[in-house]
């Protein structure tokens, strides 16, 4: 195989030589226009596995000779990489496909991800200016795909879900110039009985250590000191290649790299969380003092019905673990409130665990059925209002948690990755290892990408407030 490159947004420029033509939505005639340019818009939708993907299609995309241009009405090719983990990301998908319904013409749309996946060929039906319809698991065949686009063809799909197969690209154009995303792991084993996602993205597939040393490497040689390793259920990773590497050992080999100083990985799954984890993170200070483990609820119960595979218990133990680490490990978590048959008690055990783990951030969603899903039409459906009541609740409970617990951090310091200036505030932006988001002031100038020790002077509900130790 050729060898594999990067390409960060700012050397865009060089490899973009012409600026798009800035065509309205009418004026786009066909894909390749009378300059011979190609050029596309990319969209994305939901989670970082989502951005990820985007990066490597545009990575395939800039490899065939398209341009990036920034708007879809300059693009004669526009995709939107969806999501439909709730059913307000999927309205909000066909809300923007229906903005071409009269001004498509000449131009490629293509829906790919997750709501592709689940809706297939219905998307056609209900959007039928839309040409190109694939799911993850079939982003290898992207490159025929757009062949067949690029030859005429009206609609194409990938829709397979039957792979073991990851998607590798020869470039990815990666947005982000201070973390970088790499997946390890894609698709689910698990079958939570609300989740579409193993659906979506279809069964769980490793890449091979090789292959993710080898990016590690080539992303360090680009200037990358952060790595975010990415994964449904990032710590079931089971290396395919005859090594057998498990997620710590790919872990412990990704820090060592030389020239990375912090490794993250996200999202874990409870029942793969090992001790080993925690023992690694605890001996090796490139592996980021940061947890995200997705606990869901905090009844026994409603894990069960949930089919999380552990119990509030289990969940505990491991966040045990954690806590007596000798390296403090901040934790964050998903919670789904008004699962069917959630009850007031239920719901308060959730607050409960809440009040006992002390996690630095709680993502919470309320309860969305999903299509495909065992838990789509199970009775005992809790009210909107009552979830919203059950979310503003929880939110509150989980804010003083926050403000508590960010305000035992002043006067302490912590290595920032300056990563924003905010001009208006006079401050610089970054996160520590912790993923804390710390605001601070600083007499120096251009910070962007350095690392910086900062000490905290106050601390808000999700954010700190500090200043630049000099
Ligand atoms: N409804 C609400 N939230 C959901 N999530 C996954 N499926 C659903 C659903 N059907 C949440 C979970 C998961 C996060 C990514 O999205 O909390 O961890
Ligand atoms: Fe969905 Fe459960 Fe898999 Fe997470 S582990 S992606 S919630 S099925």
């Amino acid at each position: 195989m050729s060898r594999a490159f990067d390409v960060g947004l700012e050397s865009l420029s060089a490899l973009v030589a012409n600026p798009a033509p800035a065509n309205g939505p009418n004026q786009s005639p066909t894909v390749a226009p009378a300059d011979g340019g190609k050029s596309f818009f990319i969209e994305t939708f939901g989670c970082q596995m989502n951005d990820h993907d985007s990066e490597k299609v545009s990575g395939v995309l800039l490899g065939r000779g398209y341009r990036a241009v920034e708007s879809p009405a300059q693009a004669n090719l526009v995709l939107y990489n969806t999501c439909s983990i709730r059913e307000k990301a999927a309205q909000k998908v066909f809300a923007r496909l229906g903005d071409w319904k009269t001004t498509s013409n000449g131009k490629i749309i293509g829906v790919l991800g997750c709501l592709a996946q689940q809706e297939g060929e219905e998307i056609f039906e209900r959007a039928p200016w839309v040409s190109l319809v694939c799911g993850s698991a079939s982003y290898r065949r992207l490159p025929d795909l757009i062949t067949d686009l690029e030859s005429g063809g009206r609609r194409v799909t990938g829709l397979d879900l039957d792979t073991d197969e990851t998607f590798e690209t020869e470039i990815t154009r990666r947005d982000n110039p201070f973390r970088a995303y790499l997946t390890i792991i894609e698709g689910c084993d698990y079958s939570c009985s609300y989740c579409v996602v193993p659906h979506t993205r279809g069964p769980e597939r490793s890449r091979s250590s090789d292959s993710v040393l080898a990016e590690v490497r080539r992303l360090a040689d680009a200037g990358y000191t952060e790595i975010q390793l990415l994964g449904q259920t990032v710590n079931s990773y089971r290396d395919p290649s005859p090594r057998k590497w498990n997620f710590v050992n790919l872990l412990q080999a990704v820090a060592a790299v030389p020239g990375i100083r912090r490794v993250r990985f996200t999202t874990s799954h409870p029942n793969d969380f090992t001790r080993e984890i925690v023992e690694a993170i605890d001996s090796t200070p490139a592996l980021c003092d940061h947890i995200h483990l997705p606990v869901q609820s905090g009844s026994t119960r409603v894990l069960g019905a949930m089919r999380r595979t552990y119990t509030r218990e289990q969940y505990l133990e491991k966040i045990e673990w954690i806590r007596s680490a000798r390296r403090p490990i901040s934790l964050t978590t998903d919670i789904i409130i008004g699962f069917p048959g959630e009850t007031e008690t239920d719901f308060e055990e959730t607050l409960s665990l809440l009040s006992a783990i002390q996690s630095d951030g709680v993502f919470a969603f309320k309860y969305s059925p999903r299509p495909n899903t065992p838990a789509r039409d199970w009775p005992d459906a809790v009210p909107e209002e009552e979830k919203g009541r059950r979310l503003a609740i929880l939110q509150e409970h989980q804010r003083r948690i926050q403000i508590a617990n960010n305000e035992l951090l002043i006067g302490k310091e912590f290595e920032v990755l300056v990563d924003a200036r905010h001009s208006a505030r006079d401050q610089w932006a970054g996160r520590t290892t912790s993923n804390r988001i710390l605001n601070f002031t600083s007499p120096h100038g251009n910070l962007l990408g350095e690392y910086v020790q900062a000490r905290i002077t106050r601390g808000g509900p999700n954010s700190l407030v500090g200043e630049q130790l000099l």
